[in-house]
């Protein structure tokens, strides 16, 4: 995948009294990239780069963004055209294949996603295990690393095939573990799968749906889910699929590494800002107080930080957060609700984006700030905000799994540090210390 590119130019680095080149390469599109896998062995010195703010740590063809033009292309296309106009199913094998299936692709991999939708039985027990309140983060971190110890048929990680079928089995499951997740917080039973509906269907009514009654699935709701789900489908290297590729890269378990995906998107500076912006939203409460937090998130010695809004590659709006805000006023009028918190939320980022602070520093809304207010309007309680996020970024993470293996230049990632601990001493027994 690497080398074959034409080196682009050379970067000259003068360090201990000496020149060293260092090739300069270029992609299809995107900034230059410094080829420095030689750097220690030429000069003996590391780069320094805590949270990877200029570090290309991959070479990949899945996913571009182009943060200062609030760009996003899955494979070259772009992202609001694939929210109107695909399906999730379609998004799914475009990231796993590289290009849009024809019809009989798309009906055969949505056949194979279908019939992977159950669960093992004993995972149900398994999940019983937790208590009720348990976050449903917490039960998809369990239950998705738990899956490792029920396919033995699916880990030999070097076979394309096996590969494969684990991510089917992971596209196909996380929306049963989701819902299941959801109903063991509710006290309801959970409901199987249901084959004849599609991949958003199916979620939707073994999440809202109950064994009393028939479940229709309303067309606007399962419309506005797809959209959701494809916006969330893939990012590039953030934090939670660097973790998929880190663990992934020593050989490890395909369900343990999206289990630690999981946990990584977990934080509220990932894909916990979703539940966290609904919660400041809700904190708000009225426009009046917008002015009250504004100046708390410009305040240096306040912690707190404008939920859902700044990207550490958006410095613009990103395209994402556009398709979002569009799709919560359509959910509200579907629903027959006025949700005081998506006033809040517009006028929120009006002031904001006319204020200097946030104007200086390139602060936008990003793809949590309105997805919160979608996803109550629709009925999920945000506990399980993160949870959906983690459903539709699973077939990102398995599409980058699948491309960091079969790359052949990958190797463990074990990157180094800038030690500045103490320099050796020797023991002192504890009567002479
Ligand atoms: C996601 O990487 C991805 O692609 C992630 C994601 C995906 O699809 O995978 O897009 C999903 O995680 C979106 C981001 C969701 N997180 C939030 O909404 C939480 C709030 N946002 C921030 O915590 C922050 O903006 C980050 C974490 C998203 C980005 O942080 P960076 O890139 O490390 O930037 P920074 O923290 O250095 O901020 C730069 C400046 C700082 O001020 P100075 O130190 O320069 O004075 O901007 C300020 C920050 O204090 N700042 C904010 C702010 N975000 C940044 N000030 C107020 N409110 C905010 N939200």
């Amino acid at each position: 995948m690497a080398d074959d590119q034409a080196t682009f130019s050379q970067a000259t680095l003068a360090l201990g009294g000496k020149d060293t080149a260092f090739p300069v390469r270029q992609g299809s599109v995107g900034p230059e990239v410094i080829d420095i896998r030689k750097l220690y062995g030429q000069t003996g010195a590391f780069t320094y780069d805590p949270g990877f703010t200029s570090t290309a740590a991959c070479e990949s063809a899945i996913t571009y963004i182009d943060g200062d033009a609030g760009i996003l292309l899955h494979r070259g296309y772009p992202i609001d055209q694939l929210a109107e106009k695909s399906t999730f199913m379609e998004v799914a094998y475009l990231l796993l294949n590289g290009e849009l299936p024809k019809q009989e692709e798309l009906e055969r991999f949505t056949h194979t996603i279908t019939r992977h939708t159950m669960v093992h039985e004993q995972l149900a027990t398994f999940l019983r295990g937790f208590r009720r309140d348990a976050h449903p983060m917490a039960v998809m971190c369990g239950i998705v690393g738990a899956l490792s110890a029920f396919y033995h048929d699916s880990t030999d990680i070097t076979d394309p095939q096996q590969r494969m079928i684990a991510s089917h089995r992971l596209i196909a499951k996380m929306p049963t573990i989701a819902a299941m997740a959801y109903k063991y917080t509710v006290g309801q039973p959970f409901m199987y799968p249901q084959n004849s509906l599609s991949y958003t269907g199916n979620f939707l009514r073994m999440t809202f749906g109950v064994p009393a009654e028939p479940y229709e699935v309303n067309p606007v709701i399962e419309r506005a889910m797809r959209r959701i789900f494809i916006l969330h489908a893939d990012h590039e290297q953030n934090a939670s699929t660097s973790t998929v590729r880190l663990a992934g890269s020593s050989g490890a378990n395909p369900f343990a590494c999206i289990a630690a995906g999981i946990a990584c998107l977990w934080g509220p500076a990932h894909g916990g800002a979703n539940e966290a912006a609904l919660n400041m939203l809700r904190e708000i409460g009225r426009p009046e107080r917008i002015p009250e937090y504004i100046a708390r998130a410009k305040d240096k010695d306040d912690p707190f930080r404008l939920m859902g809004f700044g990207h550490r590659v958006y410095k613009n709006y990103d395209p994402r957060a556009k398709v979002m805000q569009a799709t919560a006023a359509e959910v509200l009028k579907e629903m027959g609700v006025t949700d005081p918190v998506f006033d809040v939320a517009r006028e929120l980022e009006q002031i904001a984006l006319h204020d200097e602070y946030f104007i200086e520093k390139k602060l936008y809304p990003n793809v949590d700030f309105y997805s919160g207010v979608v996803l109550s309007a629709i009925g999920f309680p945000t506990s399980m905000f993160t949870a959906l996020f983690a459903l539709a970024r699973t077939v990102g993470w398995v599409a980058q799994w699948n491309e960091m293996i079969s790359d052949p230049e990958q190797k463990i990632g074990r990157p180094r540090q800038l030690y500045t601990g103490h320099t050796q001493r020797d023991y002192v027994p504890v009567g002479e210390r």
